[in-house]
This record gives structure tokens, C-alpha cells and sequence, in this order.
């Protein structure tokens, strides 16, 4: 006898329905997969024969072939076990063909007859409703990420002899639902805040012009001045995320095996630091079985890379393509598959090799020759996608421990952030864009009007400093969040004279 039921598979982060067909003939016991990769099929055909066996239920002895069809899309094995356990169930009698009319069923399953979560279930559930799909069975492991989808009747289970009791109508179950709106209100403070930070006026205003235009930043200093300290700050100073933020940024969580049981959405804008030692692949994604990178991972937050100069040359290039795009694309042998990579890059690094150029308290041993090579380290580029570039000098002991002066909180900073954010999205409305660093040459002749003074003096700086013309657009820019953040419609020369600040390393 033959069955029919549905499971999914993500590639990416898009889903695919999956149909899969059971046969049961007479013959030699033989069991077959066609539609899955020779590694995967092995390994599903032992767990599905040993989970059977253990629910209590007769393993056919019999000819048993499973399709997995379209037989095009490249599938990783596991989540295929429950549906094709299910269906050698329904074609061997156990259950009624009609009960699983229209079900998708998805889930691992282990030697016992357990059901082990799997990864990508969001965009599985997100995409069933358009499948035609109603109900879906899933691992209870997954049920949390999986209620984000209200569209769908969700049944989360422990065993595969719970499904069948189920199916069969011998138990009653309720869909499962959760609340996952987020409450910005009532959000679980991080423990870390802007107020734990002394001094540091400019690179804390500057952390702040980041955060309020989109802008990407670069800090330079010597060890221990503080900017690991502000890095990982900035997360708390961004406006929360919207709840199709939020979902965007679970999805390639998801895919990546990170959302853990017992989690629902990721609510809090992702703050991603891979170390130096990082891959390009770690870094932007790929592989056989293409996972989302770490410019993914951060897709709506802040991708820290600290030390920026430790960082492998051919690594840091790959960088520039999502930094231009926000889309990542990671090619394989037939297709080209993309994943969202929206993010704010924040950088440090010191000053030069011995880490101490510019710095109070001790002597750099580097001459002209080893600063000039260590800061090429990083090529224009990459540094031209920079727009915020600042000095962050070595505060002296005494600063830090003398000083007593209450420093504002995130919480003050993150409400002047969302004010200019607002201006922002008002401004570009019918566009593409959502924040000034966005911006194209186009808007940047339309929206970067300055003031006779404001233009003086960057024909000034620009003569004196020689400044390039990419700098130039890069200080439009940022006056133009500098003075979304003073509620001001002109750039003033007070503007300009700030942005004209970050730009250290042009100078
Ligand atoms: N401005 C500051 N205010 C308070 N503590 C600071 C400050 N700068 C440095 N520190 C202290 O020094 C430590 C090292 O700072 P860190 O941010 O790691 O420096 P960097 O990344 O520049 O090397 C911090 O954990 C903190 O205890
Ligand atoms: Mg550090
Ligand atoms: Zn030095």
C-alpha cells in the first residue's frame, strides 16, 4: 500500500514542501530512500527501523521505498525521520491513510522512538500556510519558535508513539499557542549600560551619532581604553526591534541551530564578536550545506570586530560586499543562495604595533614606517565604508577611579537615538532606506543642505586637512544625523565641525 504526507526542508532560509511517499509491497525486505544524499539515507534508514521497533510497533519485513520528491532540493537528513517513520505506519496498516490528509509532519528521531528538535523549523512553519498546509507535527523541543506562526495549528510531541496515538484519535491535543509580542516596555534590561562607562565624551557621543544614523564605526586606541567596554554597549542604545525585525532575525537563527528549546523569537538586536581567528566562511557563510555567517547572525544588530588589524587580509575583504548590499550571496555548484546581512559593523584597533601611539601613560616604540604599515592593514575600501572614525585616548587610573560624576544612562541616550531614527524614516519614506549612512549620492545632494558657515568651513578643512572626496560624502553624512539628533532641518557649521572629528584616521 501506498501513503502520502508532507514534510518541509529549508535551503537558506526559504522553505520548500517536501512530499513524501511510502511503499509497501511484497518481496525481499528492502528498504529504500530515494531523494536524499547516500550519507543521510544510511543514517535516517537506521533510526527510523530502531524508533519503529521501539514504539512497540511491527517493522514491516517487507519491499519499502520512500520518495522524497522534488528530488532537486538539496535535503539534510534528519528532519525527514518522523514523516517517513509515519508513513511506513500508515502504509503498513497501524494507521488510517485519511488521518494524515494534509499533515506535515517534521522531526529527528532517535533509536527509542524520541522525537530530537531540529533546525529551521521558523521558516518551515511561516511557509506552510502558503503550501496549503493546516496542521503540522513537530518535535516538542521546537514548540516555542514554532508558535511564532499563527496561521497554522501547531502539535508539538515528545515520542513517535504519541503522533500515532494522535493520529489515531486515542489521546486529545490542543494546538499549541504562546504569546510572542513584544512588549518594549518590559523588556529584560541587559545588565551592562552606557553609565558604567567614565569619560570618554567623544567616543560615547560618537557610539551615539552611530546608533542614530545607522553609521558604521571605527575605534582607535590603546589596550584597555575602553572600547571592547563601549562595543558592547551600543546594543543597548539602538531602538528595540520590530516584532517583522525580530522574525527576520530568528529565521536565520533558526536555520542555524541557535534558537534553544524553550525560546521563541529573538528580541533583543543580536551583538555578534567572532574572534580574529575567524574563517571568511565563518565570517560571511557557505559551506555544503550553505549556514548563514556571522554578518547574518548580526542581521539587524551590531557585528563587533575587535582588533580589526589581527583579522586575516583576505577575510576583512570579503566584508565589503555585504557592507555595500546588507544581502549576503554564497554560491554553490548549481545556484546562488542569499541571506539577509543587515548590520552595523563596529571595529577597534590600536593605534599601531606596540598599541601605544598617542597614549599618555606610555612611550610607542614604532617609528613613521611600522605605523604607516600597521594601519594599512586595513585596505581604503574597507575603511571607506567606515563613516565614523574615532580616537579613544587611555583614560589615567586616577580618572577612572576618581571620578565619581554620574554618567547618563542608556536609557537617555537610546530615547535621542529613536527620536533622530523617527526623523530618518519620515525623511526617506517611500525609499529604500531607513537610516542616513543609507544614503546615495542622490540623497545626499537632496537632503545635506548646509549653511553658508557650515559650507565655509568644510571648503576650509577640506583644503587644509585634504581631505578625499569620498570623505567629503562620509562627513555630509554623518552632520546629517548629527543634526537629526539637534532637531535641526540645515547642517550648521557646529554640525560639520563634529563629523569633521571622526574622521581621525583621514587626517
Ligand atoms: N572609561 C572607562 N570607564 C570604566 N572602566 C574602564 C574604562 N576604560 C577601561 N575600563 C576598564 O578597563 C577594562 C578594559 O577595557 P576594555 O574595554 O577591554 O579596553 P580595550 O578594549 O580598549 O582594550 C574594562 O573592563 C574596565 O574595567
Ligand atoms: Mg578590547
Ligand atoms: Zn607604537
Amino acid at each position: 500500500m501506498i501513503s502520502f504526507l508532507h514534510s518541509s526542508a529549508v535551503n537558506g532560509i526559504n522553505a520548500y514542501l517536501i512530499d513524501v511517499e511510502v511503499d509497501i509491497s511484497s518481496g525481499l525486505p528492502v528498504f529504500s530512500i530515494v531523494g536524499l544524499p547516500d550519507t543521510a539515507v544510511k543514517e535516517s534508514r537506521d533510526r527510523v527501523v530502531a524508533a519503529i521497533k521501539n514504539s512497540g510497533f511491527d517493522f514491516p519485513a517487507k519491499k519499502i521505498t520512500v520518495n522524497l520528491a522534488p528530488a532537486d532540493i538539496k535535503k539534510e537528513g534528519g528532519l525527514f525521520d518522523l514523516p517517513i517513520a509515519i508513513g511506513i505506519l500508515v502504509s503498513s496498516g497501524y494507521v488510517e491513510k485519511k488521518s494524515v490528509h494534509k499533515i506535515c509532519a517534521i522531526g529527528e528521531l532517535s533509536l527509542d522512538g524520541k522525537l530530537r528538535p531540529v533546525k529551521g523549523l521558523l521558516p518551515i512553519v511561516l511557509s506552510l500556510k502558503k503550501f496549503g498546509i493546516k496542521k503540522v507535527i513537530i518535535p516538542e523541543g521546537n514548540k516555542n519558535e514554532a508558535s511564532v506562526a499563527k496561521d497554522i495549528e501547531i502539535y508539538p510531541f515528545s515520542t513517535l508513539s504519541e503522533v500515532v496515538k494522535f493520529l489515531k484519535n486515542e489521546i486529545q491535543v490542543l494546538p499549541f499557542k504562546a504569546d510572542n509580542t513584544i512588549d518594549t516596555d518590559n523588556q529584560i534590561l541587559p545588565s551592562i549600560d552606557f553609565s558604567d562607562i567614565k569619560g570618554q565624551f567623544l567616543a560615547k557621543r560618537g557610539a551615539e551619532v552611530a546608533s542614530a544614523g545607522g553609521h558604521n564605526m571605527i575605534m582607535i586606541g590603546p589596550p584597555g581604553s575602553g572600547k571592547t567596554m563601549i562595543a558592547k554597549r551600543i546594543p543597548t542604545i539602538l531602538p528595540s526591534m520590530s516584532f517583522e525585525e525580530s522574525v527576520e532575525t530568528t529565521k536565520i537563527w533558526s536555520v542555524s541551530g541557535l534558537i534553544q528549546a524553550g525560546e521563541s523569537l529573538v528580541k533583543q538586536r543580536p551583538f555578534r564578536s567572532p574572534h580574529h581567528t575567524t574563517s571568511s566562511i565563518a565570517l560571511i557563510g557557505g559551506g555544503s550545506y550553505p549556514k548563514p555567517g556571522e554578518v547574518s547572525l548580526a542581521h539587524n544588530g551590531v557585528l563587533f570586530l575587535d582588533e580589526l588589524t589581527e583579522f586575516r587580509r583576505d577575510v576583512l575583504e570579503v566584508l565589503r560586499q555585504p557592507l555595500e548590499d546588507k544581502i549576503v550571496t554564497v554560491s554553490r555548484a548549481k545556484s546562488t543562495l542569499s541571506f539577509p546581512a543587515s548590520f552595523m559593523l563596529i571595529a577597534s584597533m590600536n593605534p599601531c604595533q606596540c598599541g601605544h601611539y598617542g597614549d599618555a601613560n606610555k612611550e610607542c616604540t614604532c617609528n613613521q614606517y611600522q605605523i604607516t604599515k600597521y594601519r594599512s592593514k586595513i585596505s581604503g575600501p574597507l575603511m571607506d565604508r567606515i563613516d565614523i572614525q574615532i580616537e579613544v585616548p587611555a583614560l589615567k587610573i586616577d580618572e577612572i577611579t576618581a571620578d565619581k560624576t554620574i554618567a547618563e544612562t542608556s536609557d537617555v541616550i537610546k530615547q535621542r537615538v529613536i527620536k533622530a531614527r523617527n526623523i530618518q524614516y519620515e525623511r526617506f519614506k517611500d525609499k529604500n532606506i531607513y537610516c542616513n549612512a543609507q544614503m546615495g549620492p542622490k540623497e545626499i545632494k537632496k537632503y545635506c543642505v548646509l549653511d553658508d558657515k557650515a559650507k565655509d568651513l568644510l571648503k576650509n578643512a577640506i583644503e587644509k586637512l585634504g581631505f578625499s572626496a569620498r570623505a567629503y560624502d562620509r562627513i555630509l553624512k554623518v552632520a546629517r544625523t548629527i543634526a537629526d539628533l539637534a532637531e535641526s532641518e540645515t547642517i550648521t557649521s557646529t554640525h560639520i565641525a563634529e563629523a569633521i572629528k571622526y574622521r581621525s584616521l583621514d587626517k
